[in-house]
């Protein structure tokens, strides 16, 4: 039940299928620790889990308000993502195309506002439903209370491991505004001869760059980038660029910039390699950590620290994982 393909095992488990569920599962297990499982997409398991692991399986798509321009679709936690994309497609519904083939479930896109190629999920988000594992209530959560931030939310700080998000919906659009500018969706775009692409152009687009550069999960095992992307000073930026010219940057607020962290992995010499044929950094994408054969979280776990403890010592950048460590 997780994408890095780690053995662990939980004390006790449950799956939920709809709000009545979590009362029920709740009932008797108030002083477990208790963790919710989506698609296990962004997770590495370091040790067995000594609590109550509920998978979230709420299933749901109903359009809630429409009008020519725009509609509001609700979808249930446990729905999979990029099946929630296609189908919104389907339907020609837009906003969410460039974020196709993202794995994991419609319930966790909140959690680290997901993000790629130049969209992120607080650009279509309404609002959310979870439920309050202690107070047994549900809340309304709509952007602002959710503080969504480059792979953050307030669910991965101050109120992290206290909801169950059990609805997500989404403003999608009826007449579209493509983001195309980032240079591979052009590229590709062209490659495919579409010079006025639909939204199931852009998507087929993504999905094509995604298949060419990130490991598939059902053959290598990972939980896509390790790490974020550092953003750091302009200063610290001239500095890099004094000795690397080429090193590819983003602009972020004032003064500051975006780095990529698999370049800085690259450039410090860990792409591609493999620790006893089992675990590694992939031989394509520096970003990506990888369980080739029945390696351990925490081996994949140490890995990552050297390499954090490698990056800051010759760029001084320290790297903060993406992943979510248990
Ligand atoms: P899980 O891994 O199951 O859970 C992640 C966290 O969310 C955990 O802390 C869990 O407790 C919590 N959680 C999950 N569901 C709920 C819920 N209903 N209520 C409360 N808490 C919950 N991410 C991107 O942003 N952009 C990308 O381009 C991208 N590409 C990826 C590519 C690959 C090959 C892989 C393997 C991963 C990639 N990811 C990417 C990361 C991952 O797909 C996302 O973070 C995704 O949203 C995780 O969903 P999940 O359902 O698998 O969550
Ligand atoms: N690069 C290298 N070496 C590498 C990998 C990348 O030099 O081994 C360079 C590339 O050449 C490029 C730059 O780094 O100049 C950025 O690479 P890429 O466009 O592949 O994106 P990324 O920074 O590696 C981010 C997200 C991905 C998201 C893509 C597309 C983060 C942490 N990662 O990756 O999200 O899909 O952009 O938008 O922000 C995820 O979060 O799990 C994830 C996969």
């Amino acid at each position: 039940m997780n994408t890095f393909g780690i053995e662990a095992s939980a004390k006790l488990f449950s799956i939920i299928r709809d709000e009545n569920d979590i009362k029920t599962v709740l009932k008797g297990n108030e002083n477990e620790p208790i963790f919710i499982l989506g698609g296990g997409s962004n997770i590495l398991f370091t040790e067995d889990f000594d609590g109550l692991v509920i998978k979230n399986e709420i299933q749901g798509f109903e359009i809630i308000k429409e009008n020519k321009n725009f509609a509001i679709i609700e979808s249930g936690a446990g729905e999979v993502w990029h099946e929630f994309v296609l189908k919104c497609i389907d339907k020609n519904l837009g906003g969410i195309e460039n974020l196709s083939l993202i794995p994991g479930n419609v319930g966790a896109s909140p959690m680290q506002n997901i993000g790629a190629y130049g969209v992120e999920i607080k650009d279509v988000f309404e609002y959310l439903d979870a439920y309050h594992i202690k107070d047994k209530k549900m809340r309304r959560f709509n952007a602002q209370d959710c503080k969504f931030g480059y792979r953050e939310s307030v669910f991965k700080n101050e109120l992290k491991g206290q909801y169950i998000i059990c609805k997500v919906a989404f403003r999608l659009t009826k007449t579209h505004t493509l983001k195309t500018s980032y240079g591979a969706i052009e590229n590709e775009l062209h490659d495919m001869k579409k010079s006025n692409p639909s939204i199931k152009d852009v998507s087929n687009a993504v999905i094509n760059i995604r298949q060419a550069k990130l490991p598939d999960p059902k053959k290598i095992g990972n939980a896509g980038s390790f790490f974020k992307n550092p953003i750091v000073s302009t200063e610290l930026l001239n500095k890099i660029q004094s000795k690397y010219a080429d090193i590819p940057n983003y602009p972020a607020s004032h003064n500051q910039v975006k780095l990529a962290a698999g370049w800085l992995i690259e450039k410090a010499g860990w792409k591609g390699r493999t620790y006893e044929n089992r675990y590694g950094v992939h031989k394509l994408q520096a970003l990506v950590l990888v369980n080739y054969n029945q390696s351990k979280g925490d081996e994949i776990l140490e890995l990552s620290t050297l390499i954090i403890d490698d990056v800051k010592s010759k760029f001084n950048i320290t790297l903060e994982r993406e992943v979510n460590i248990l």
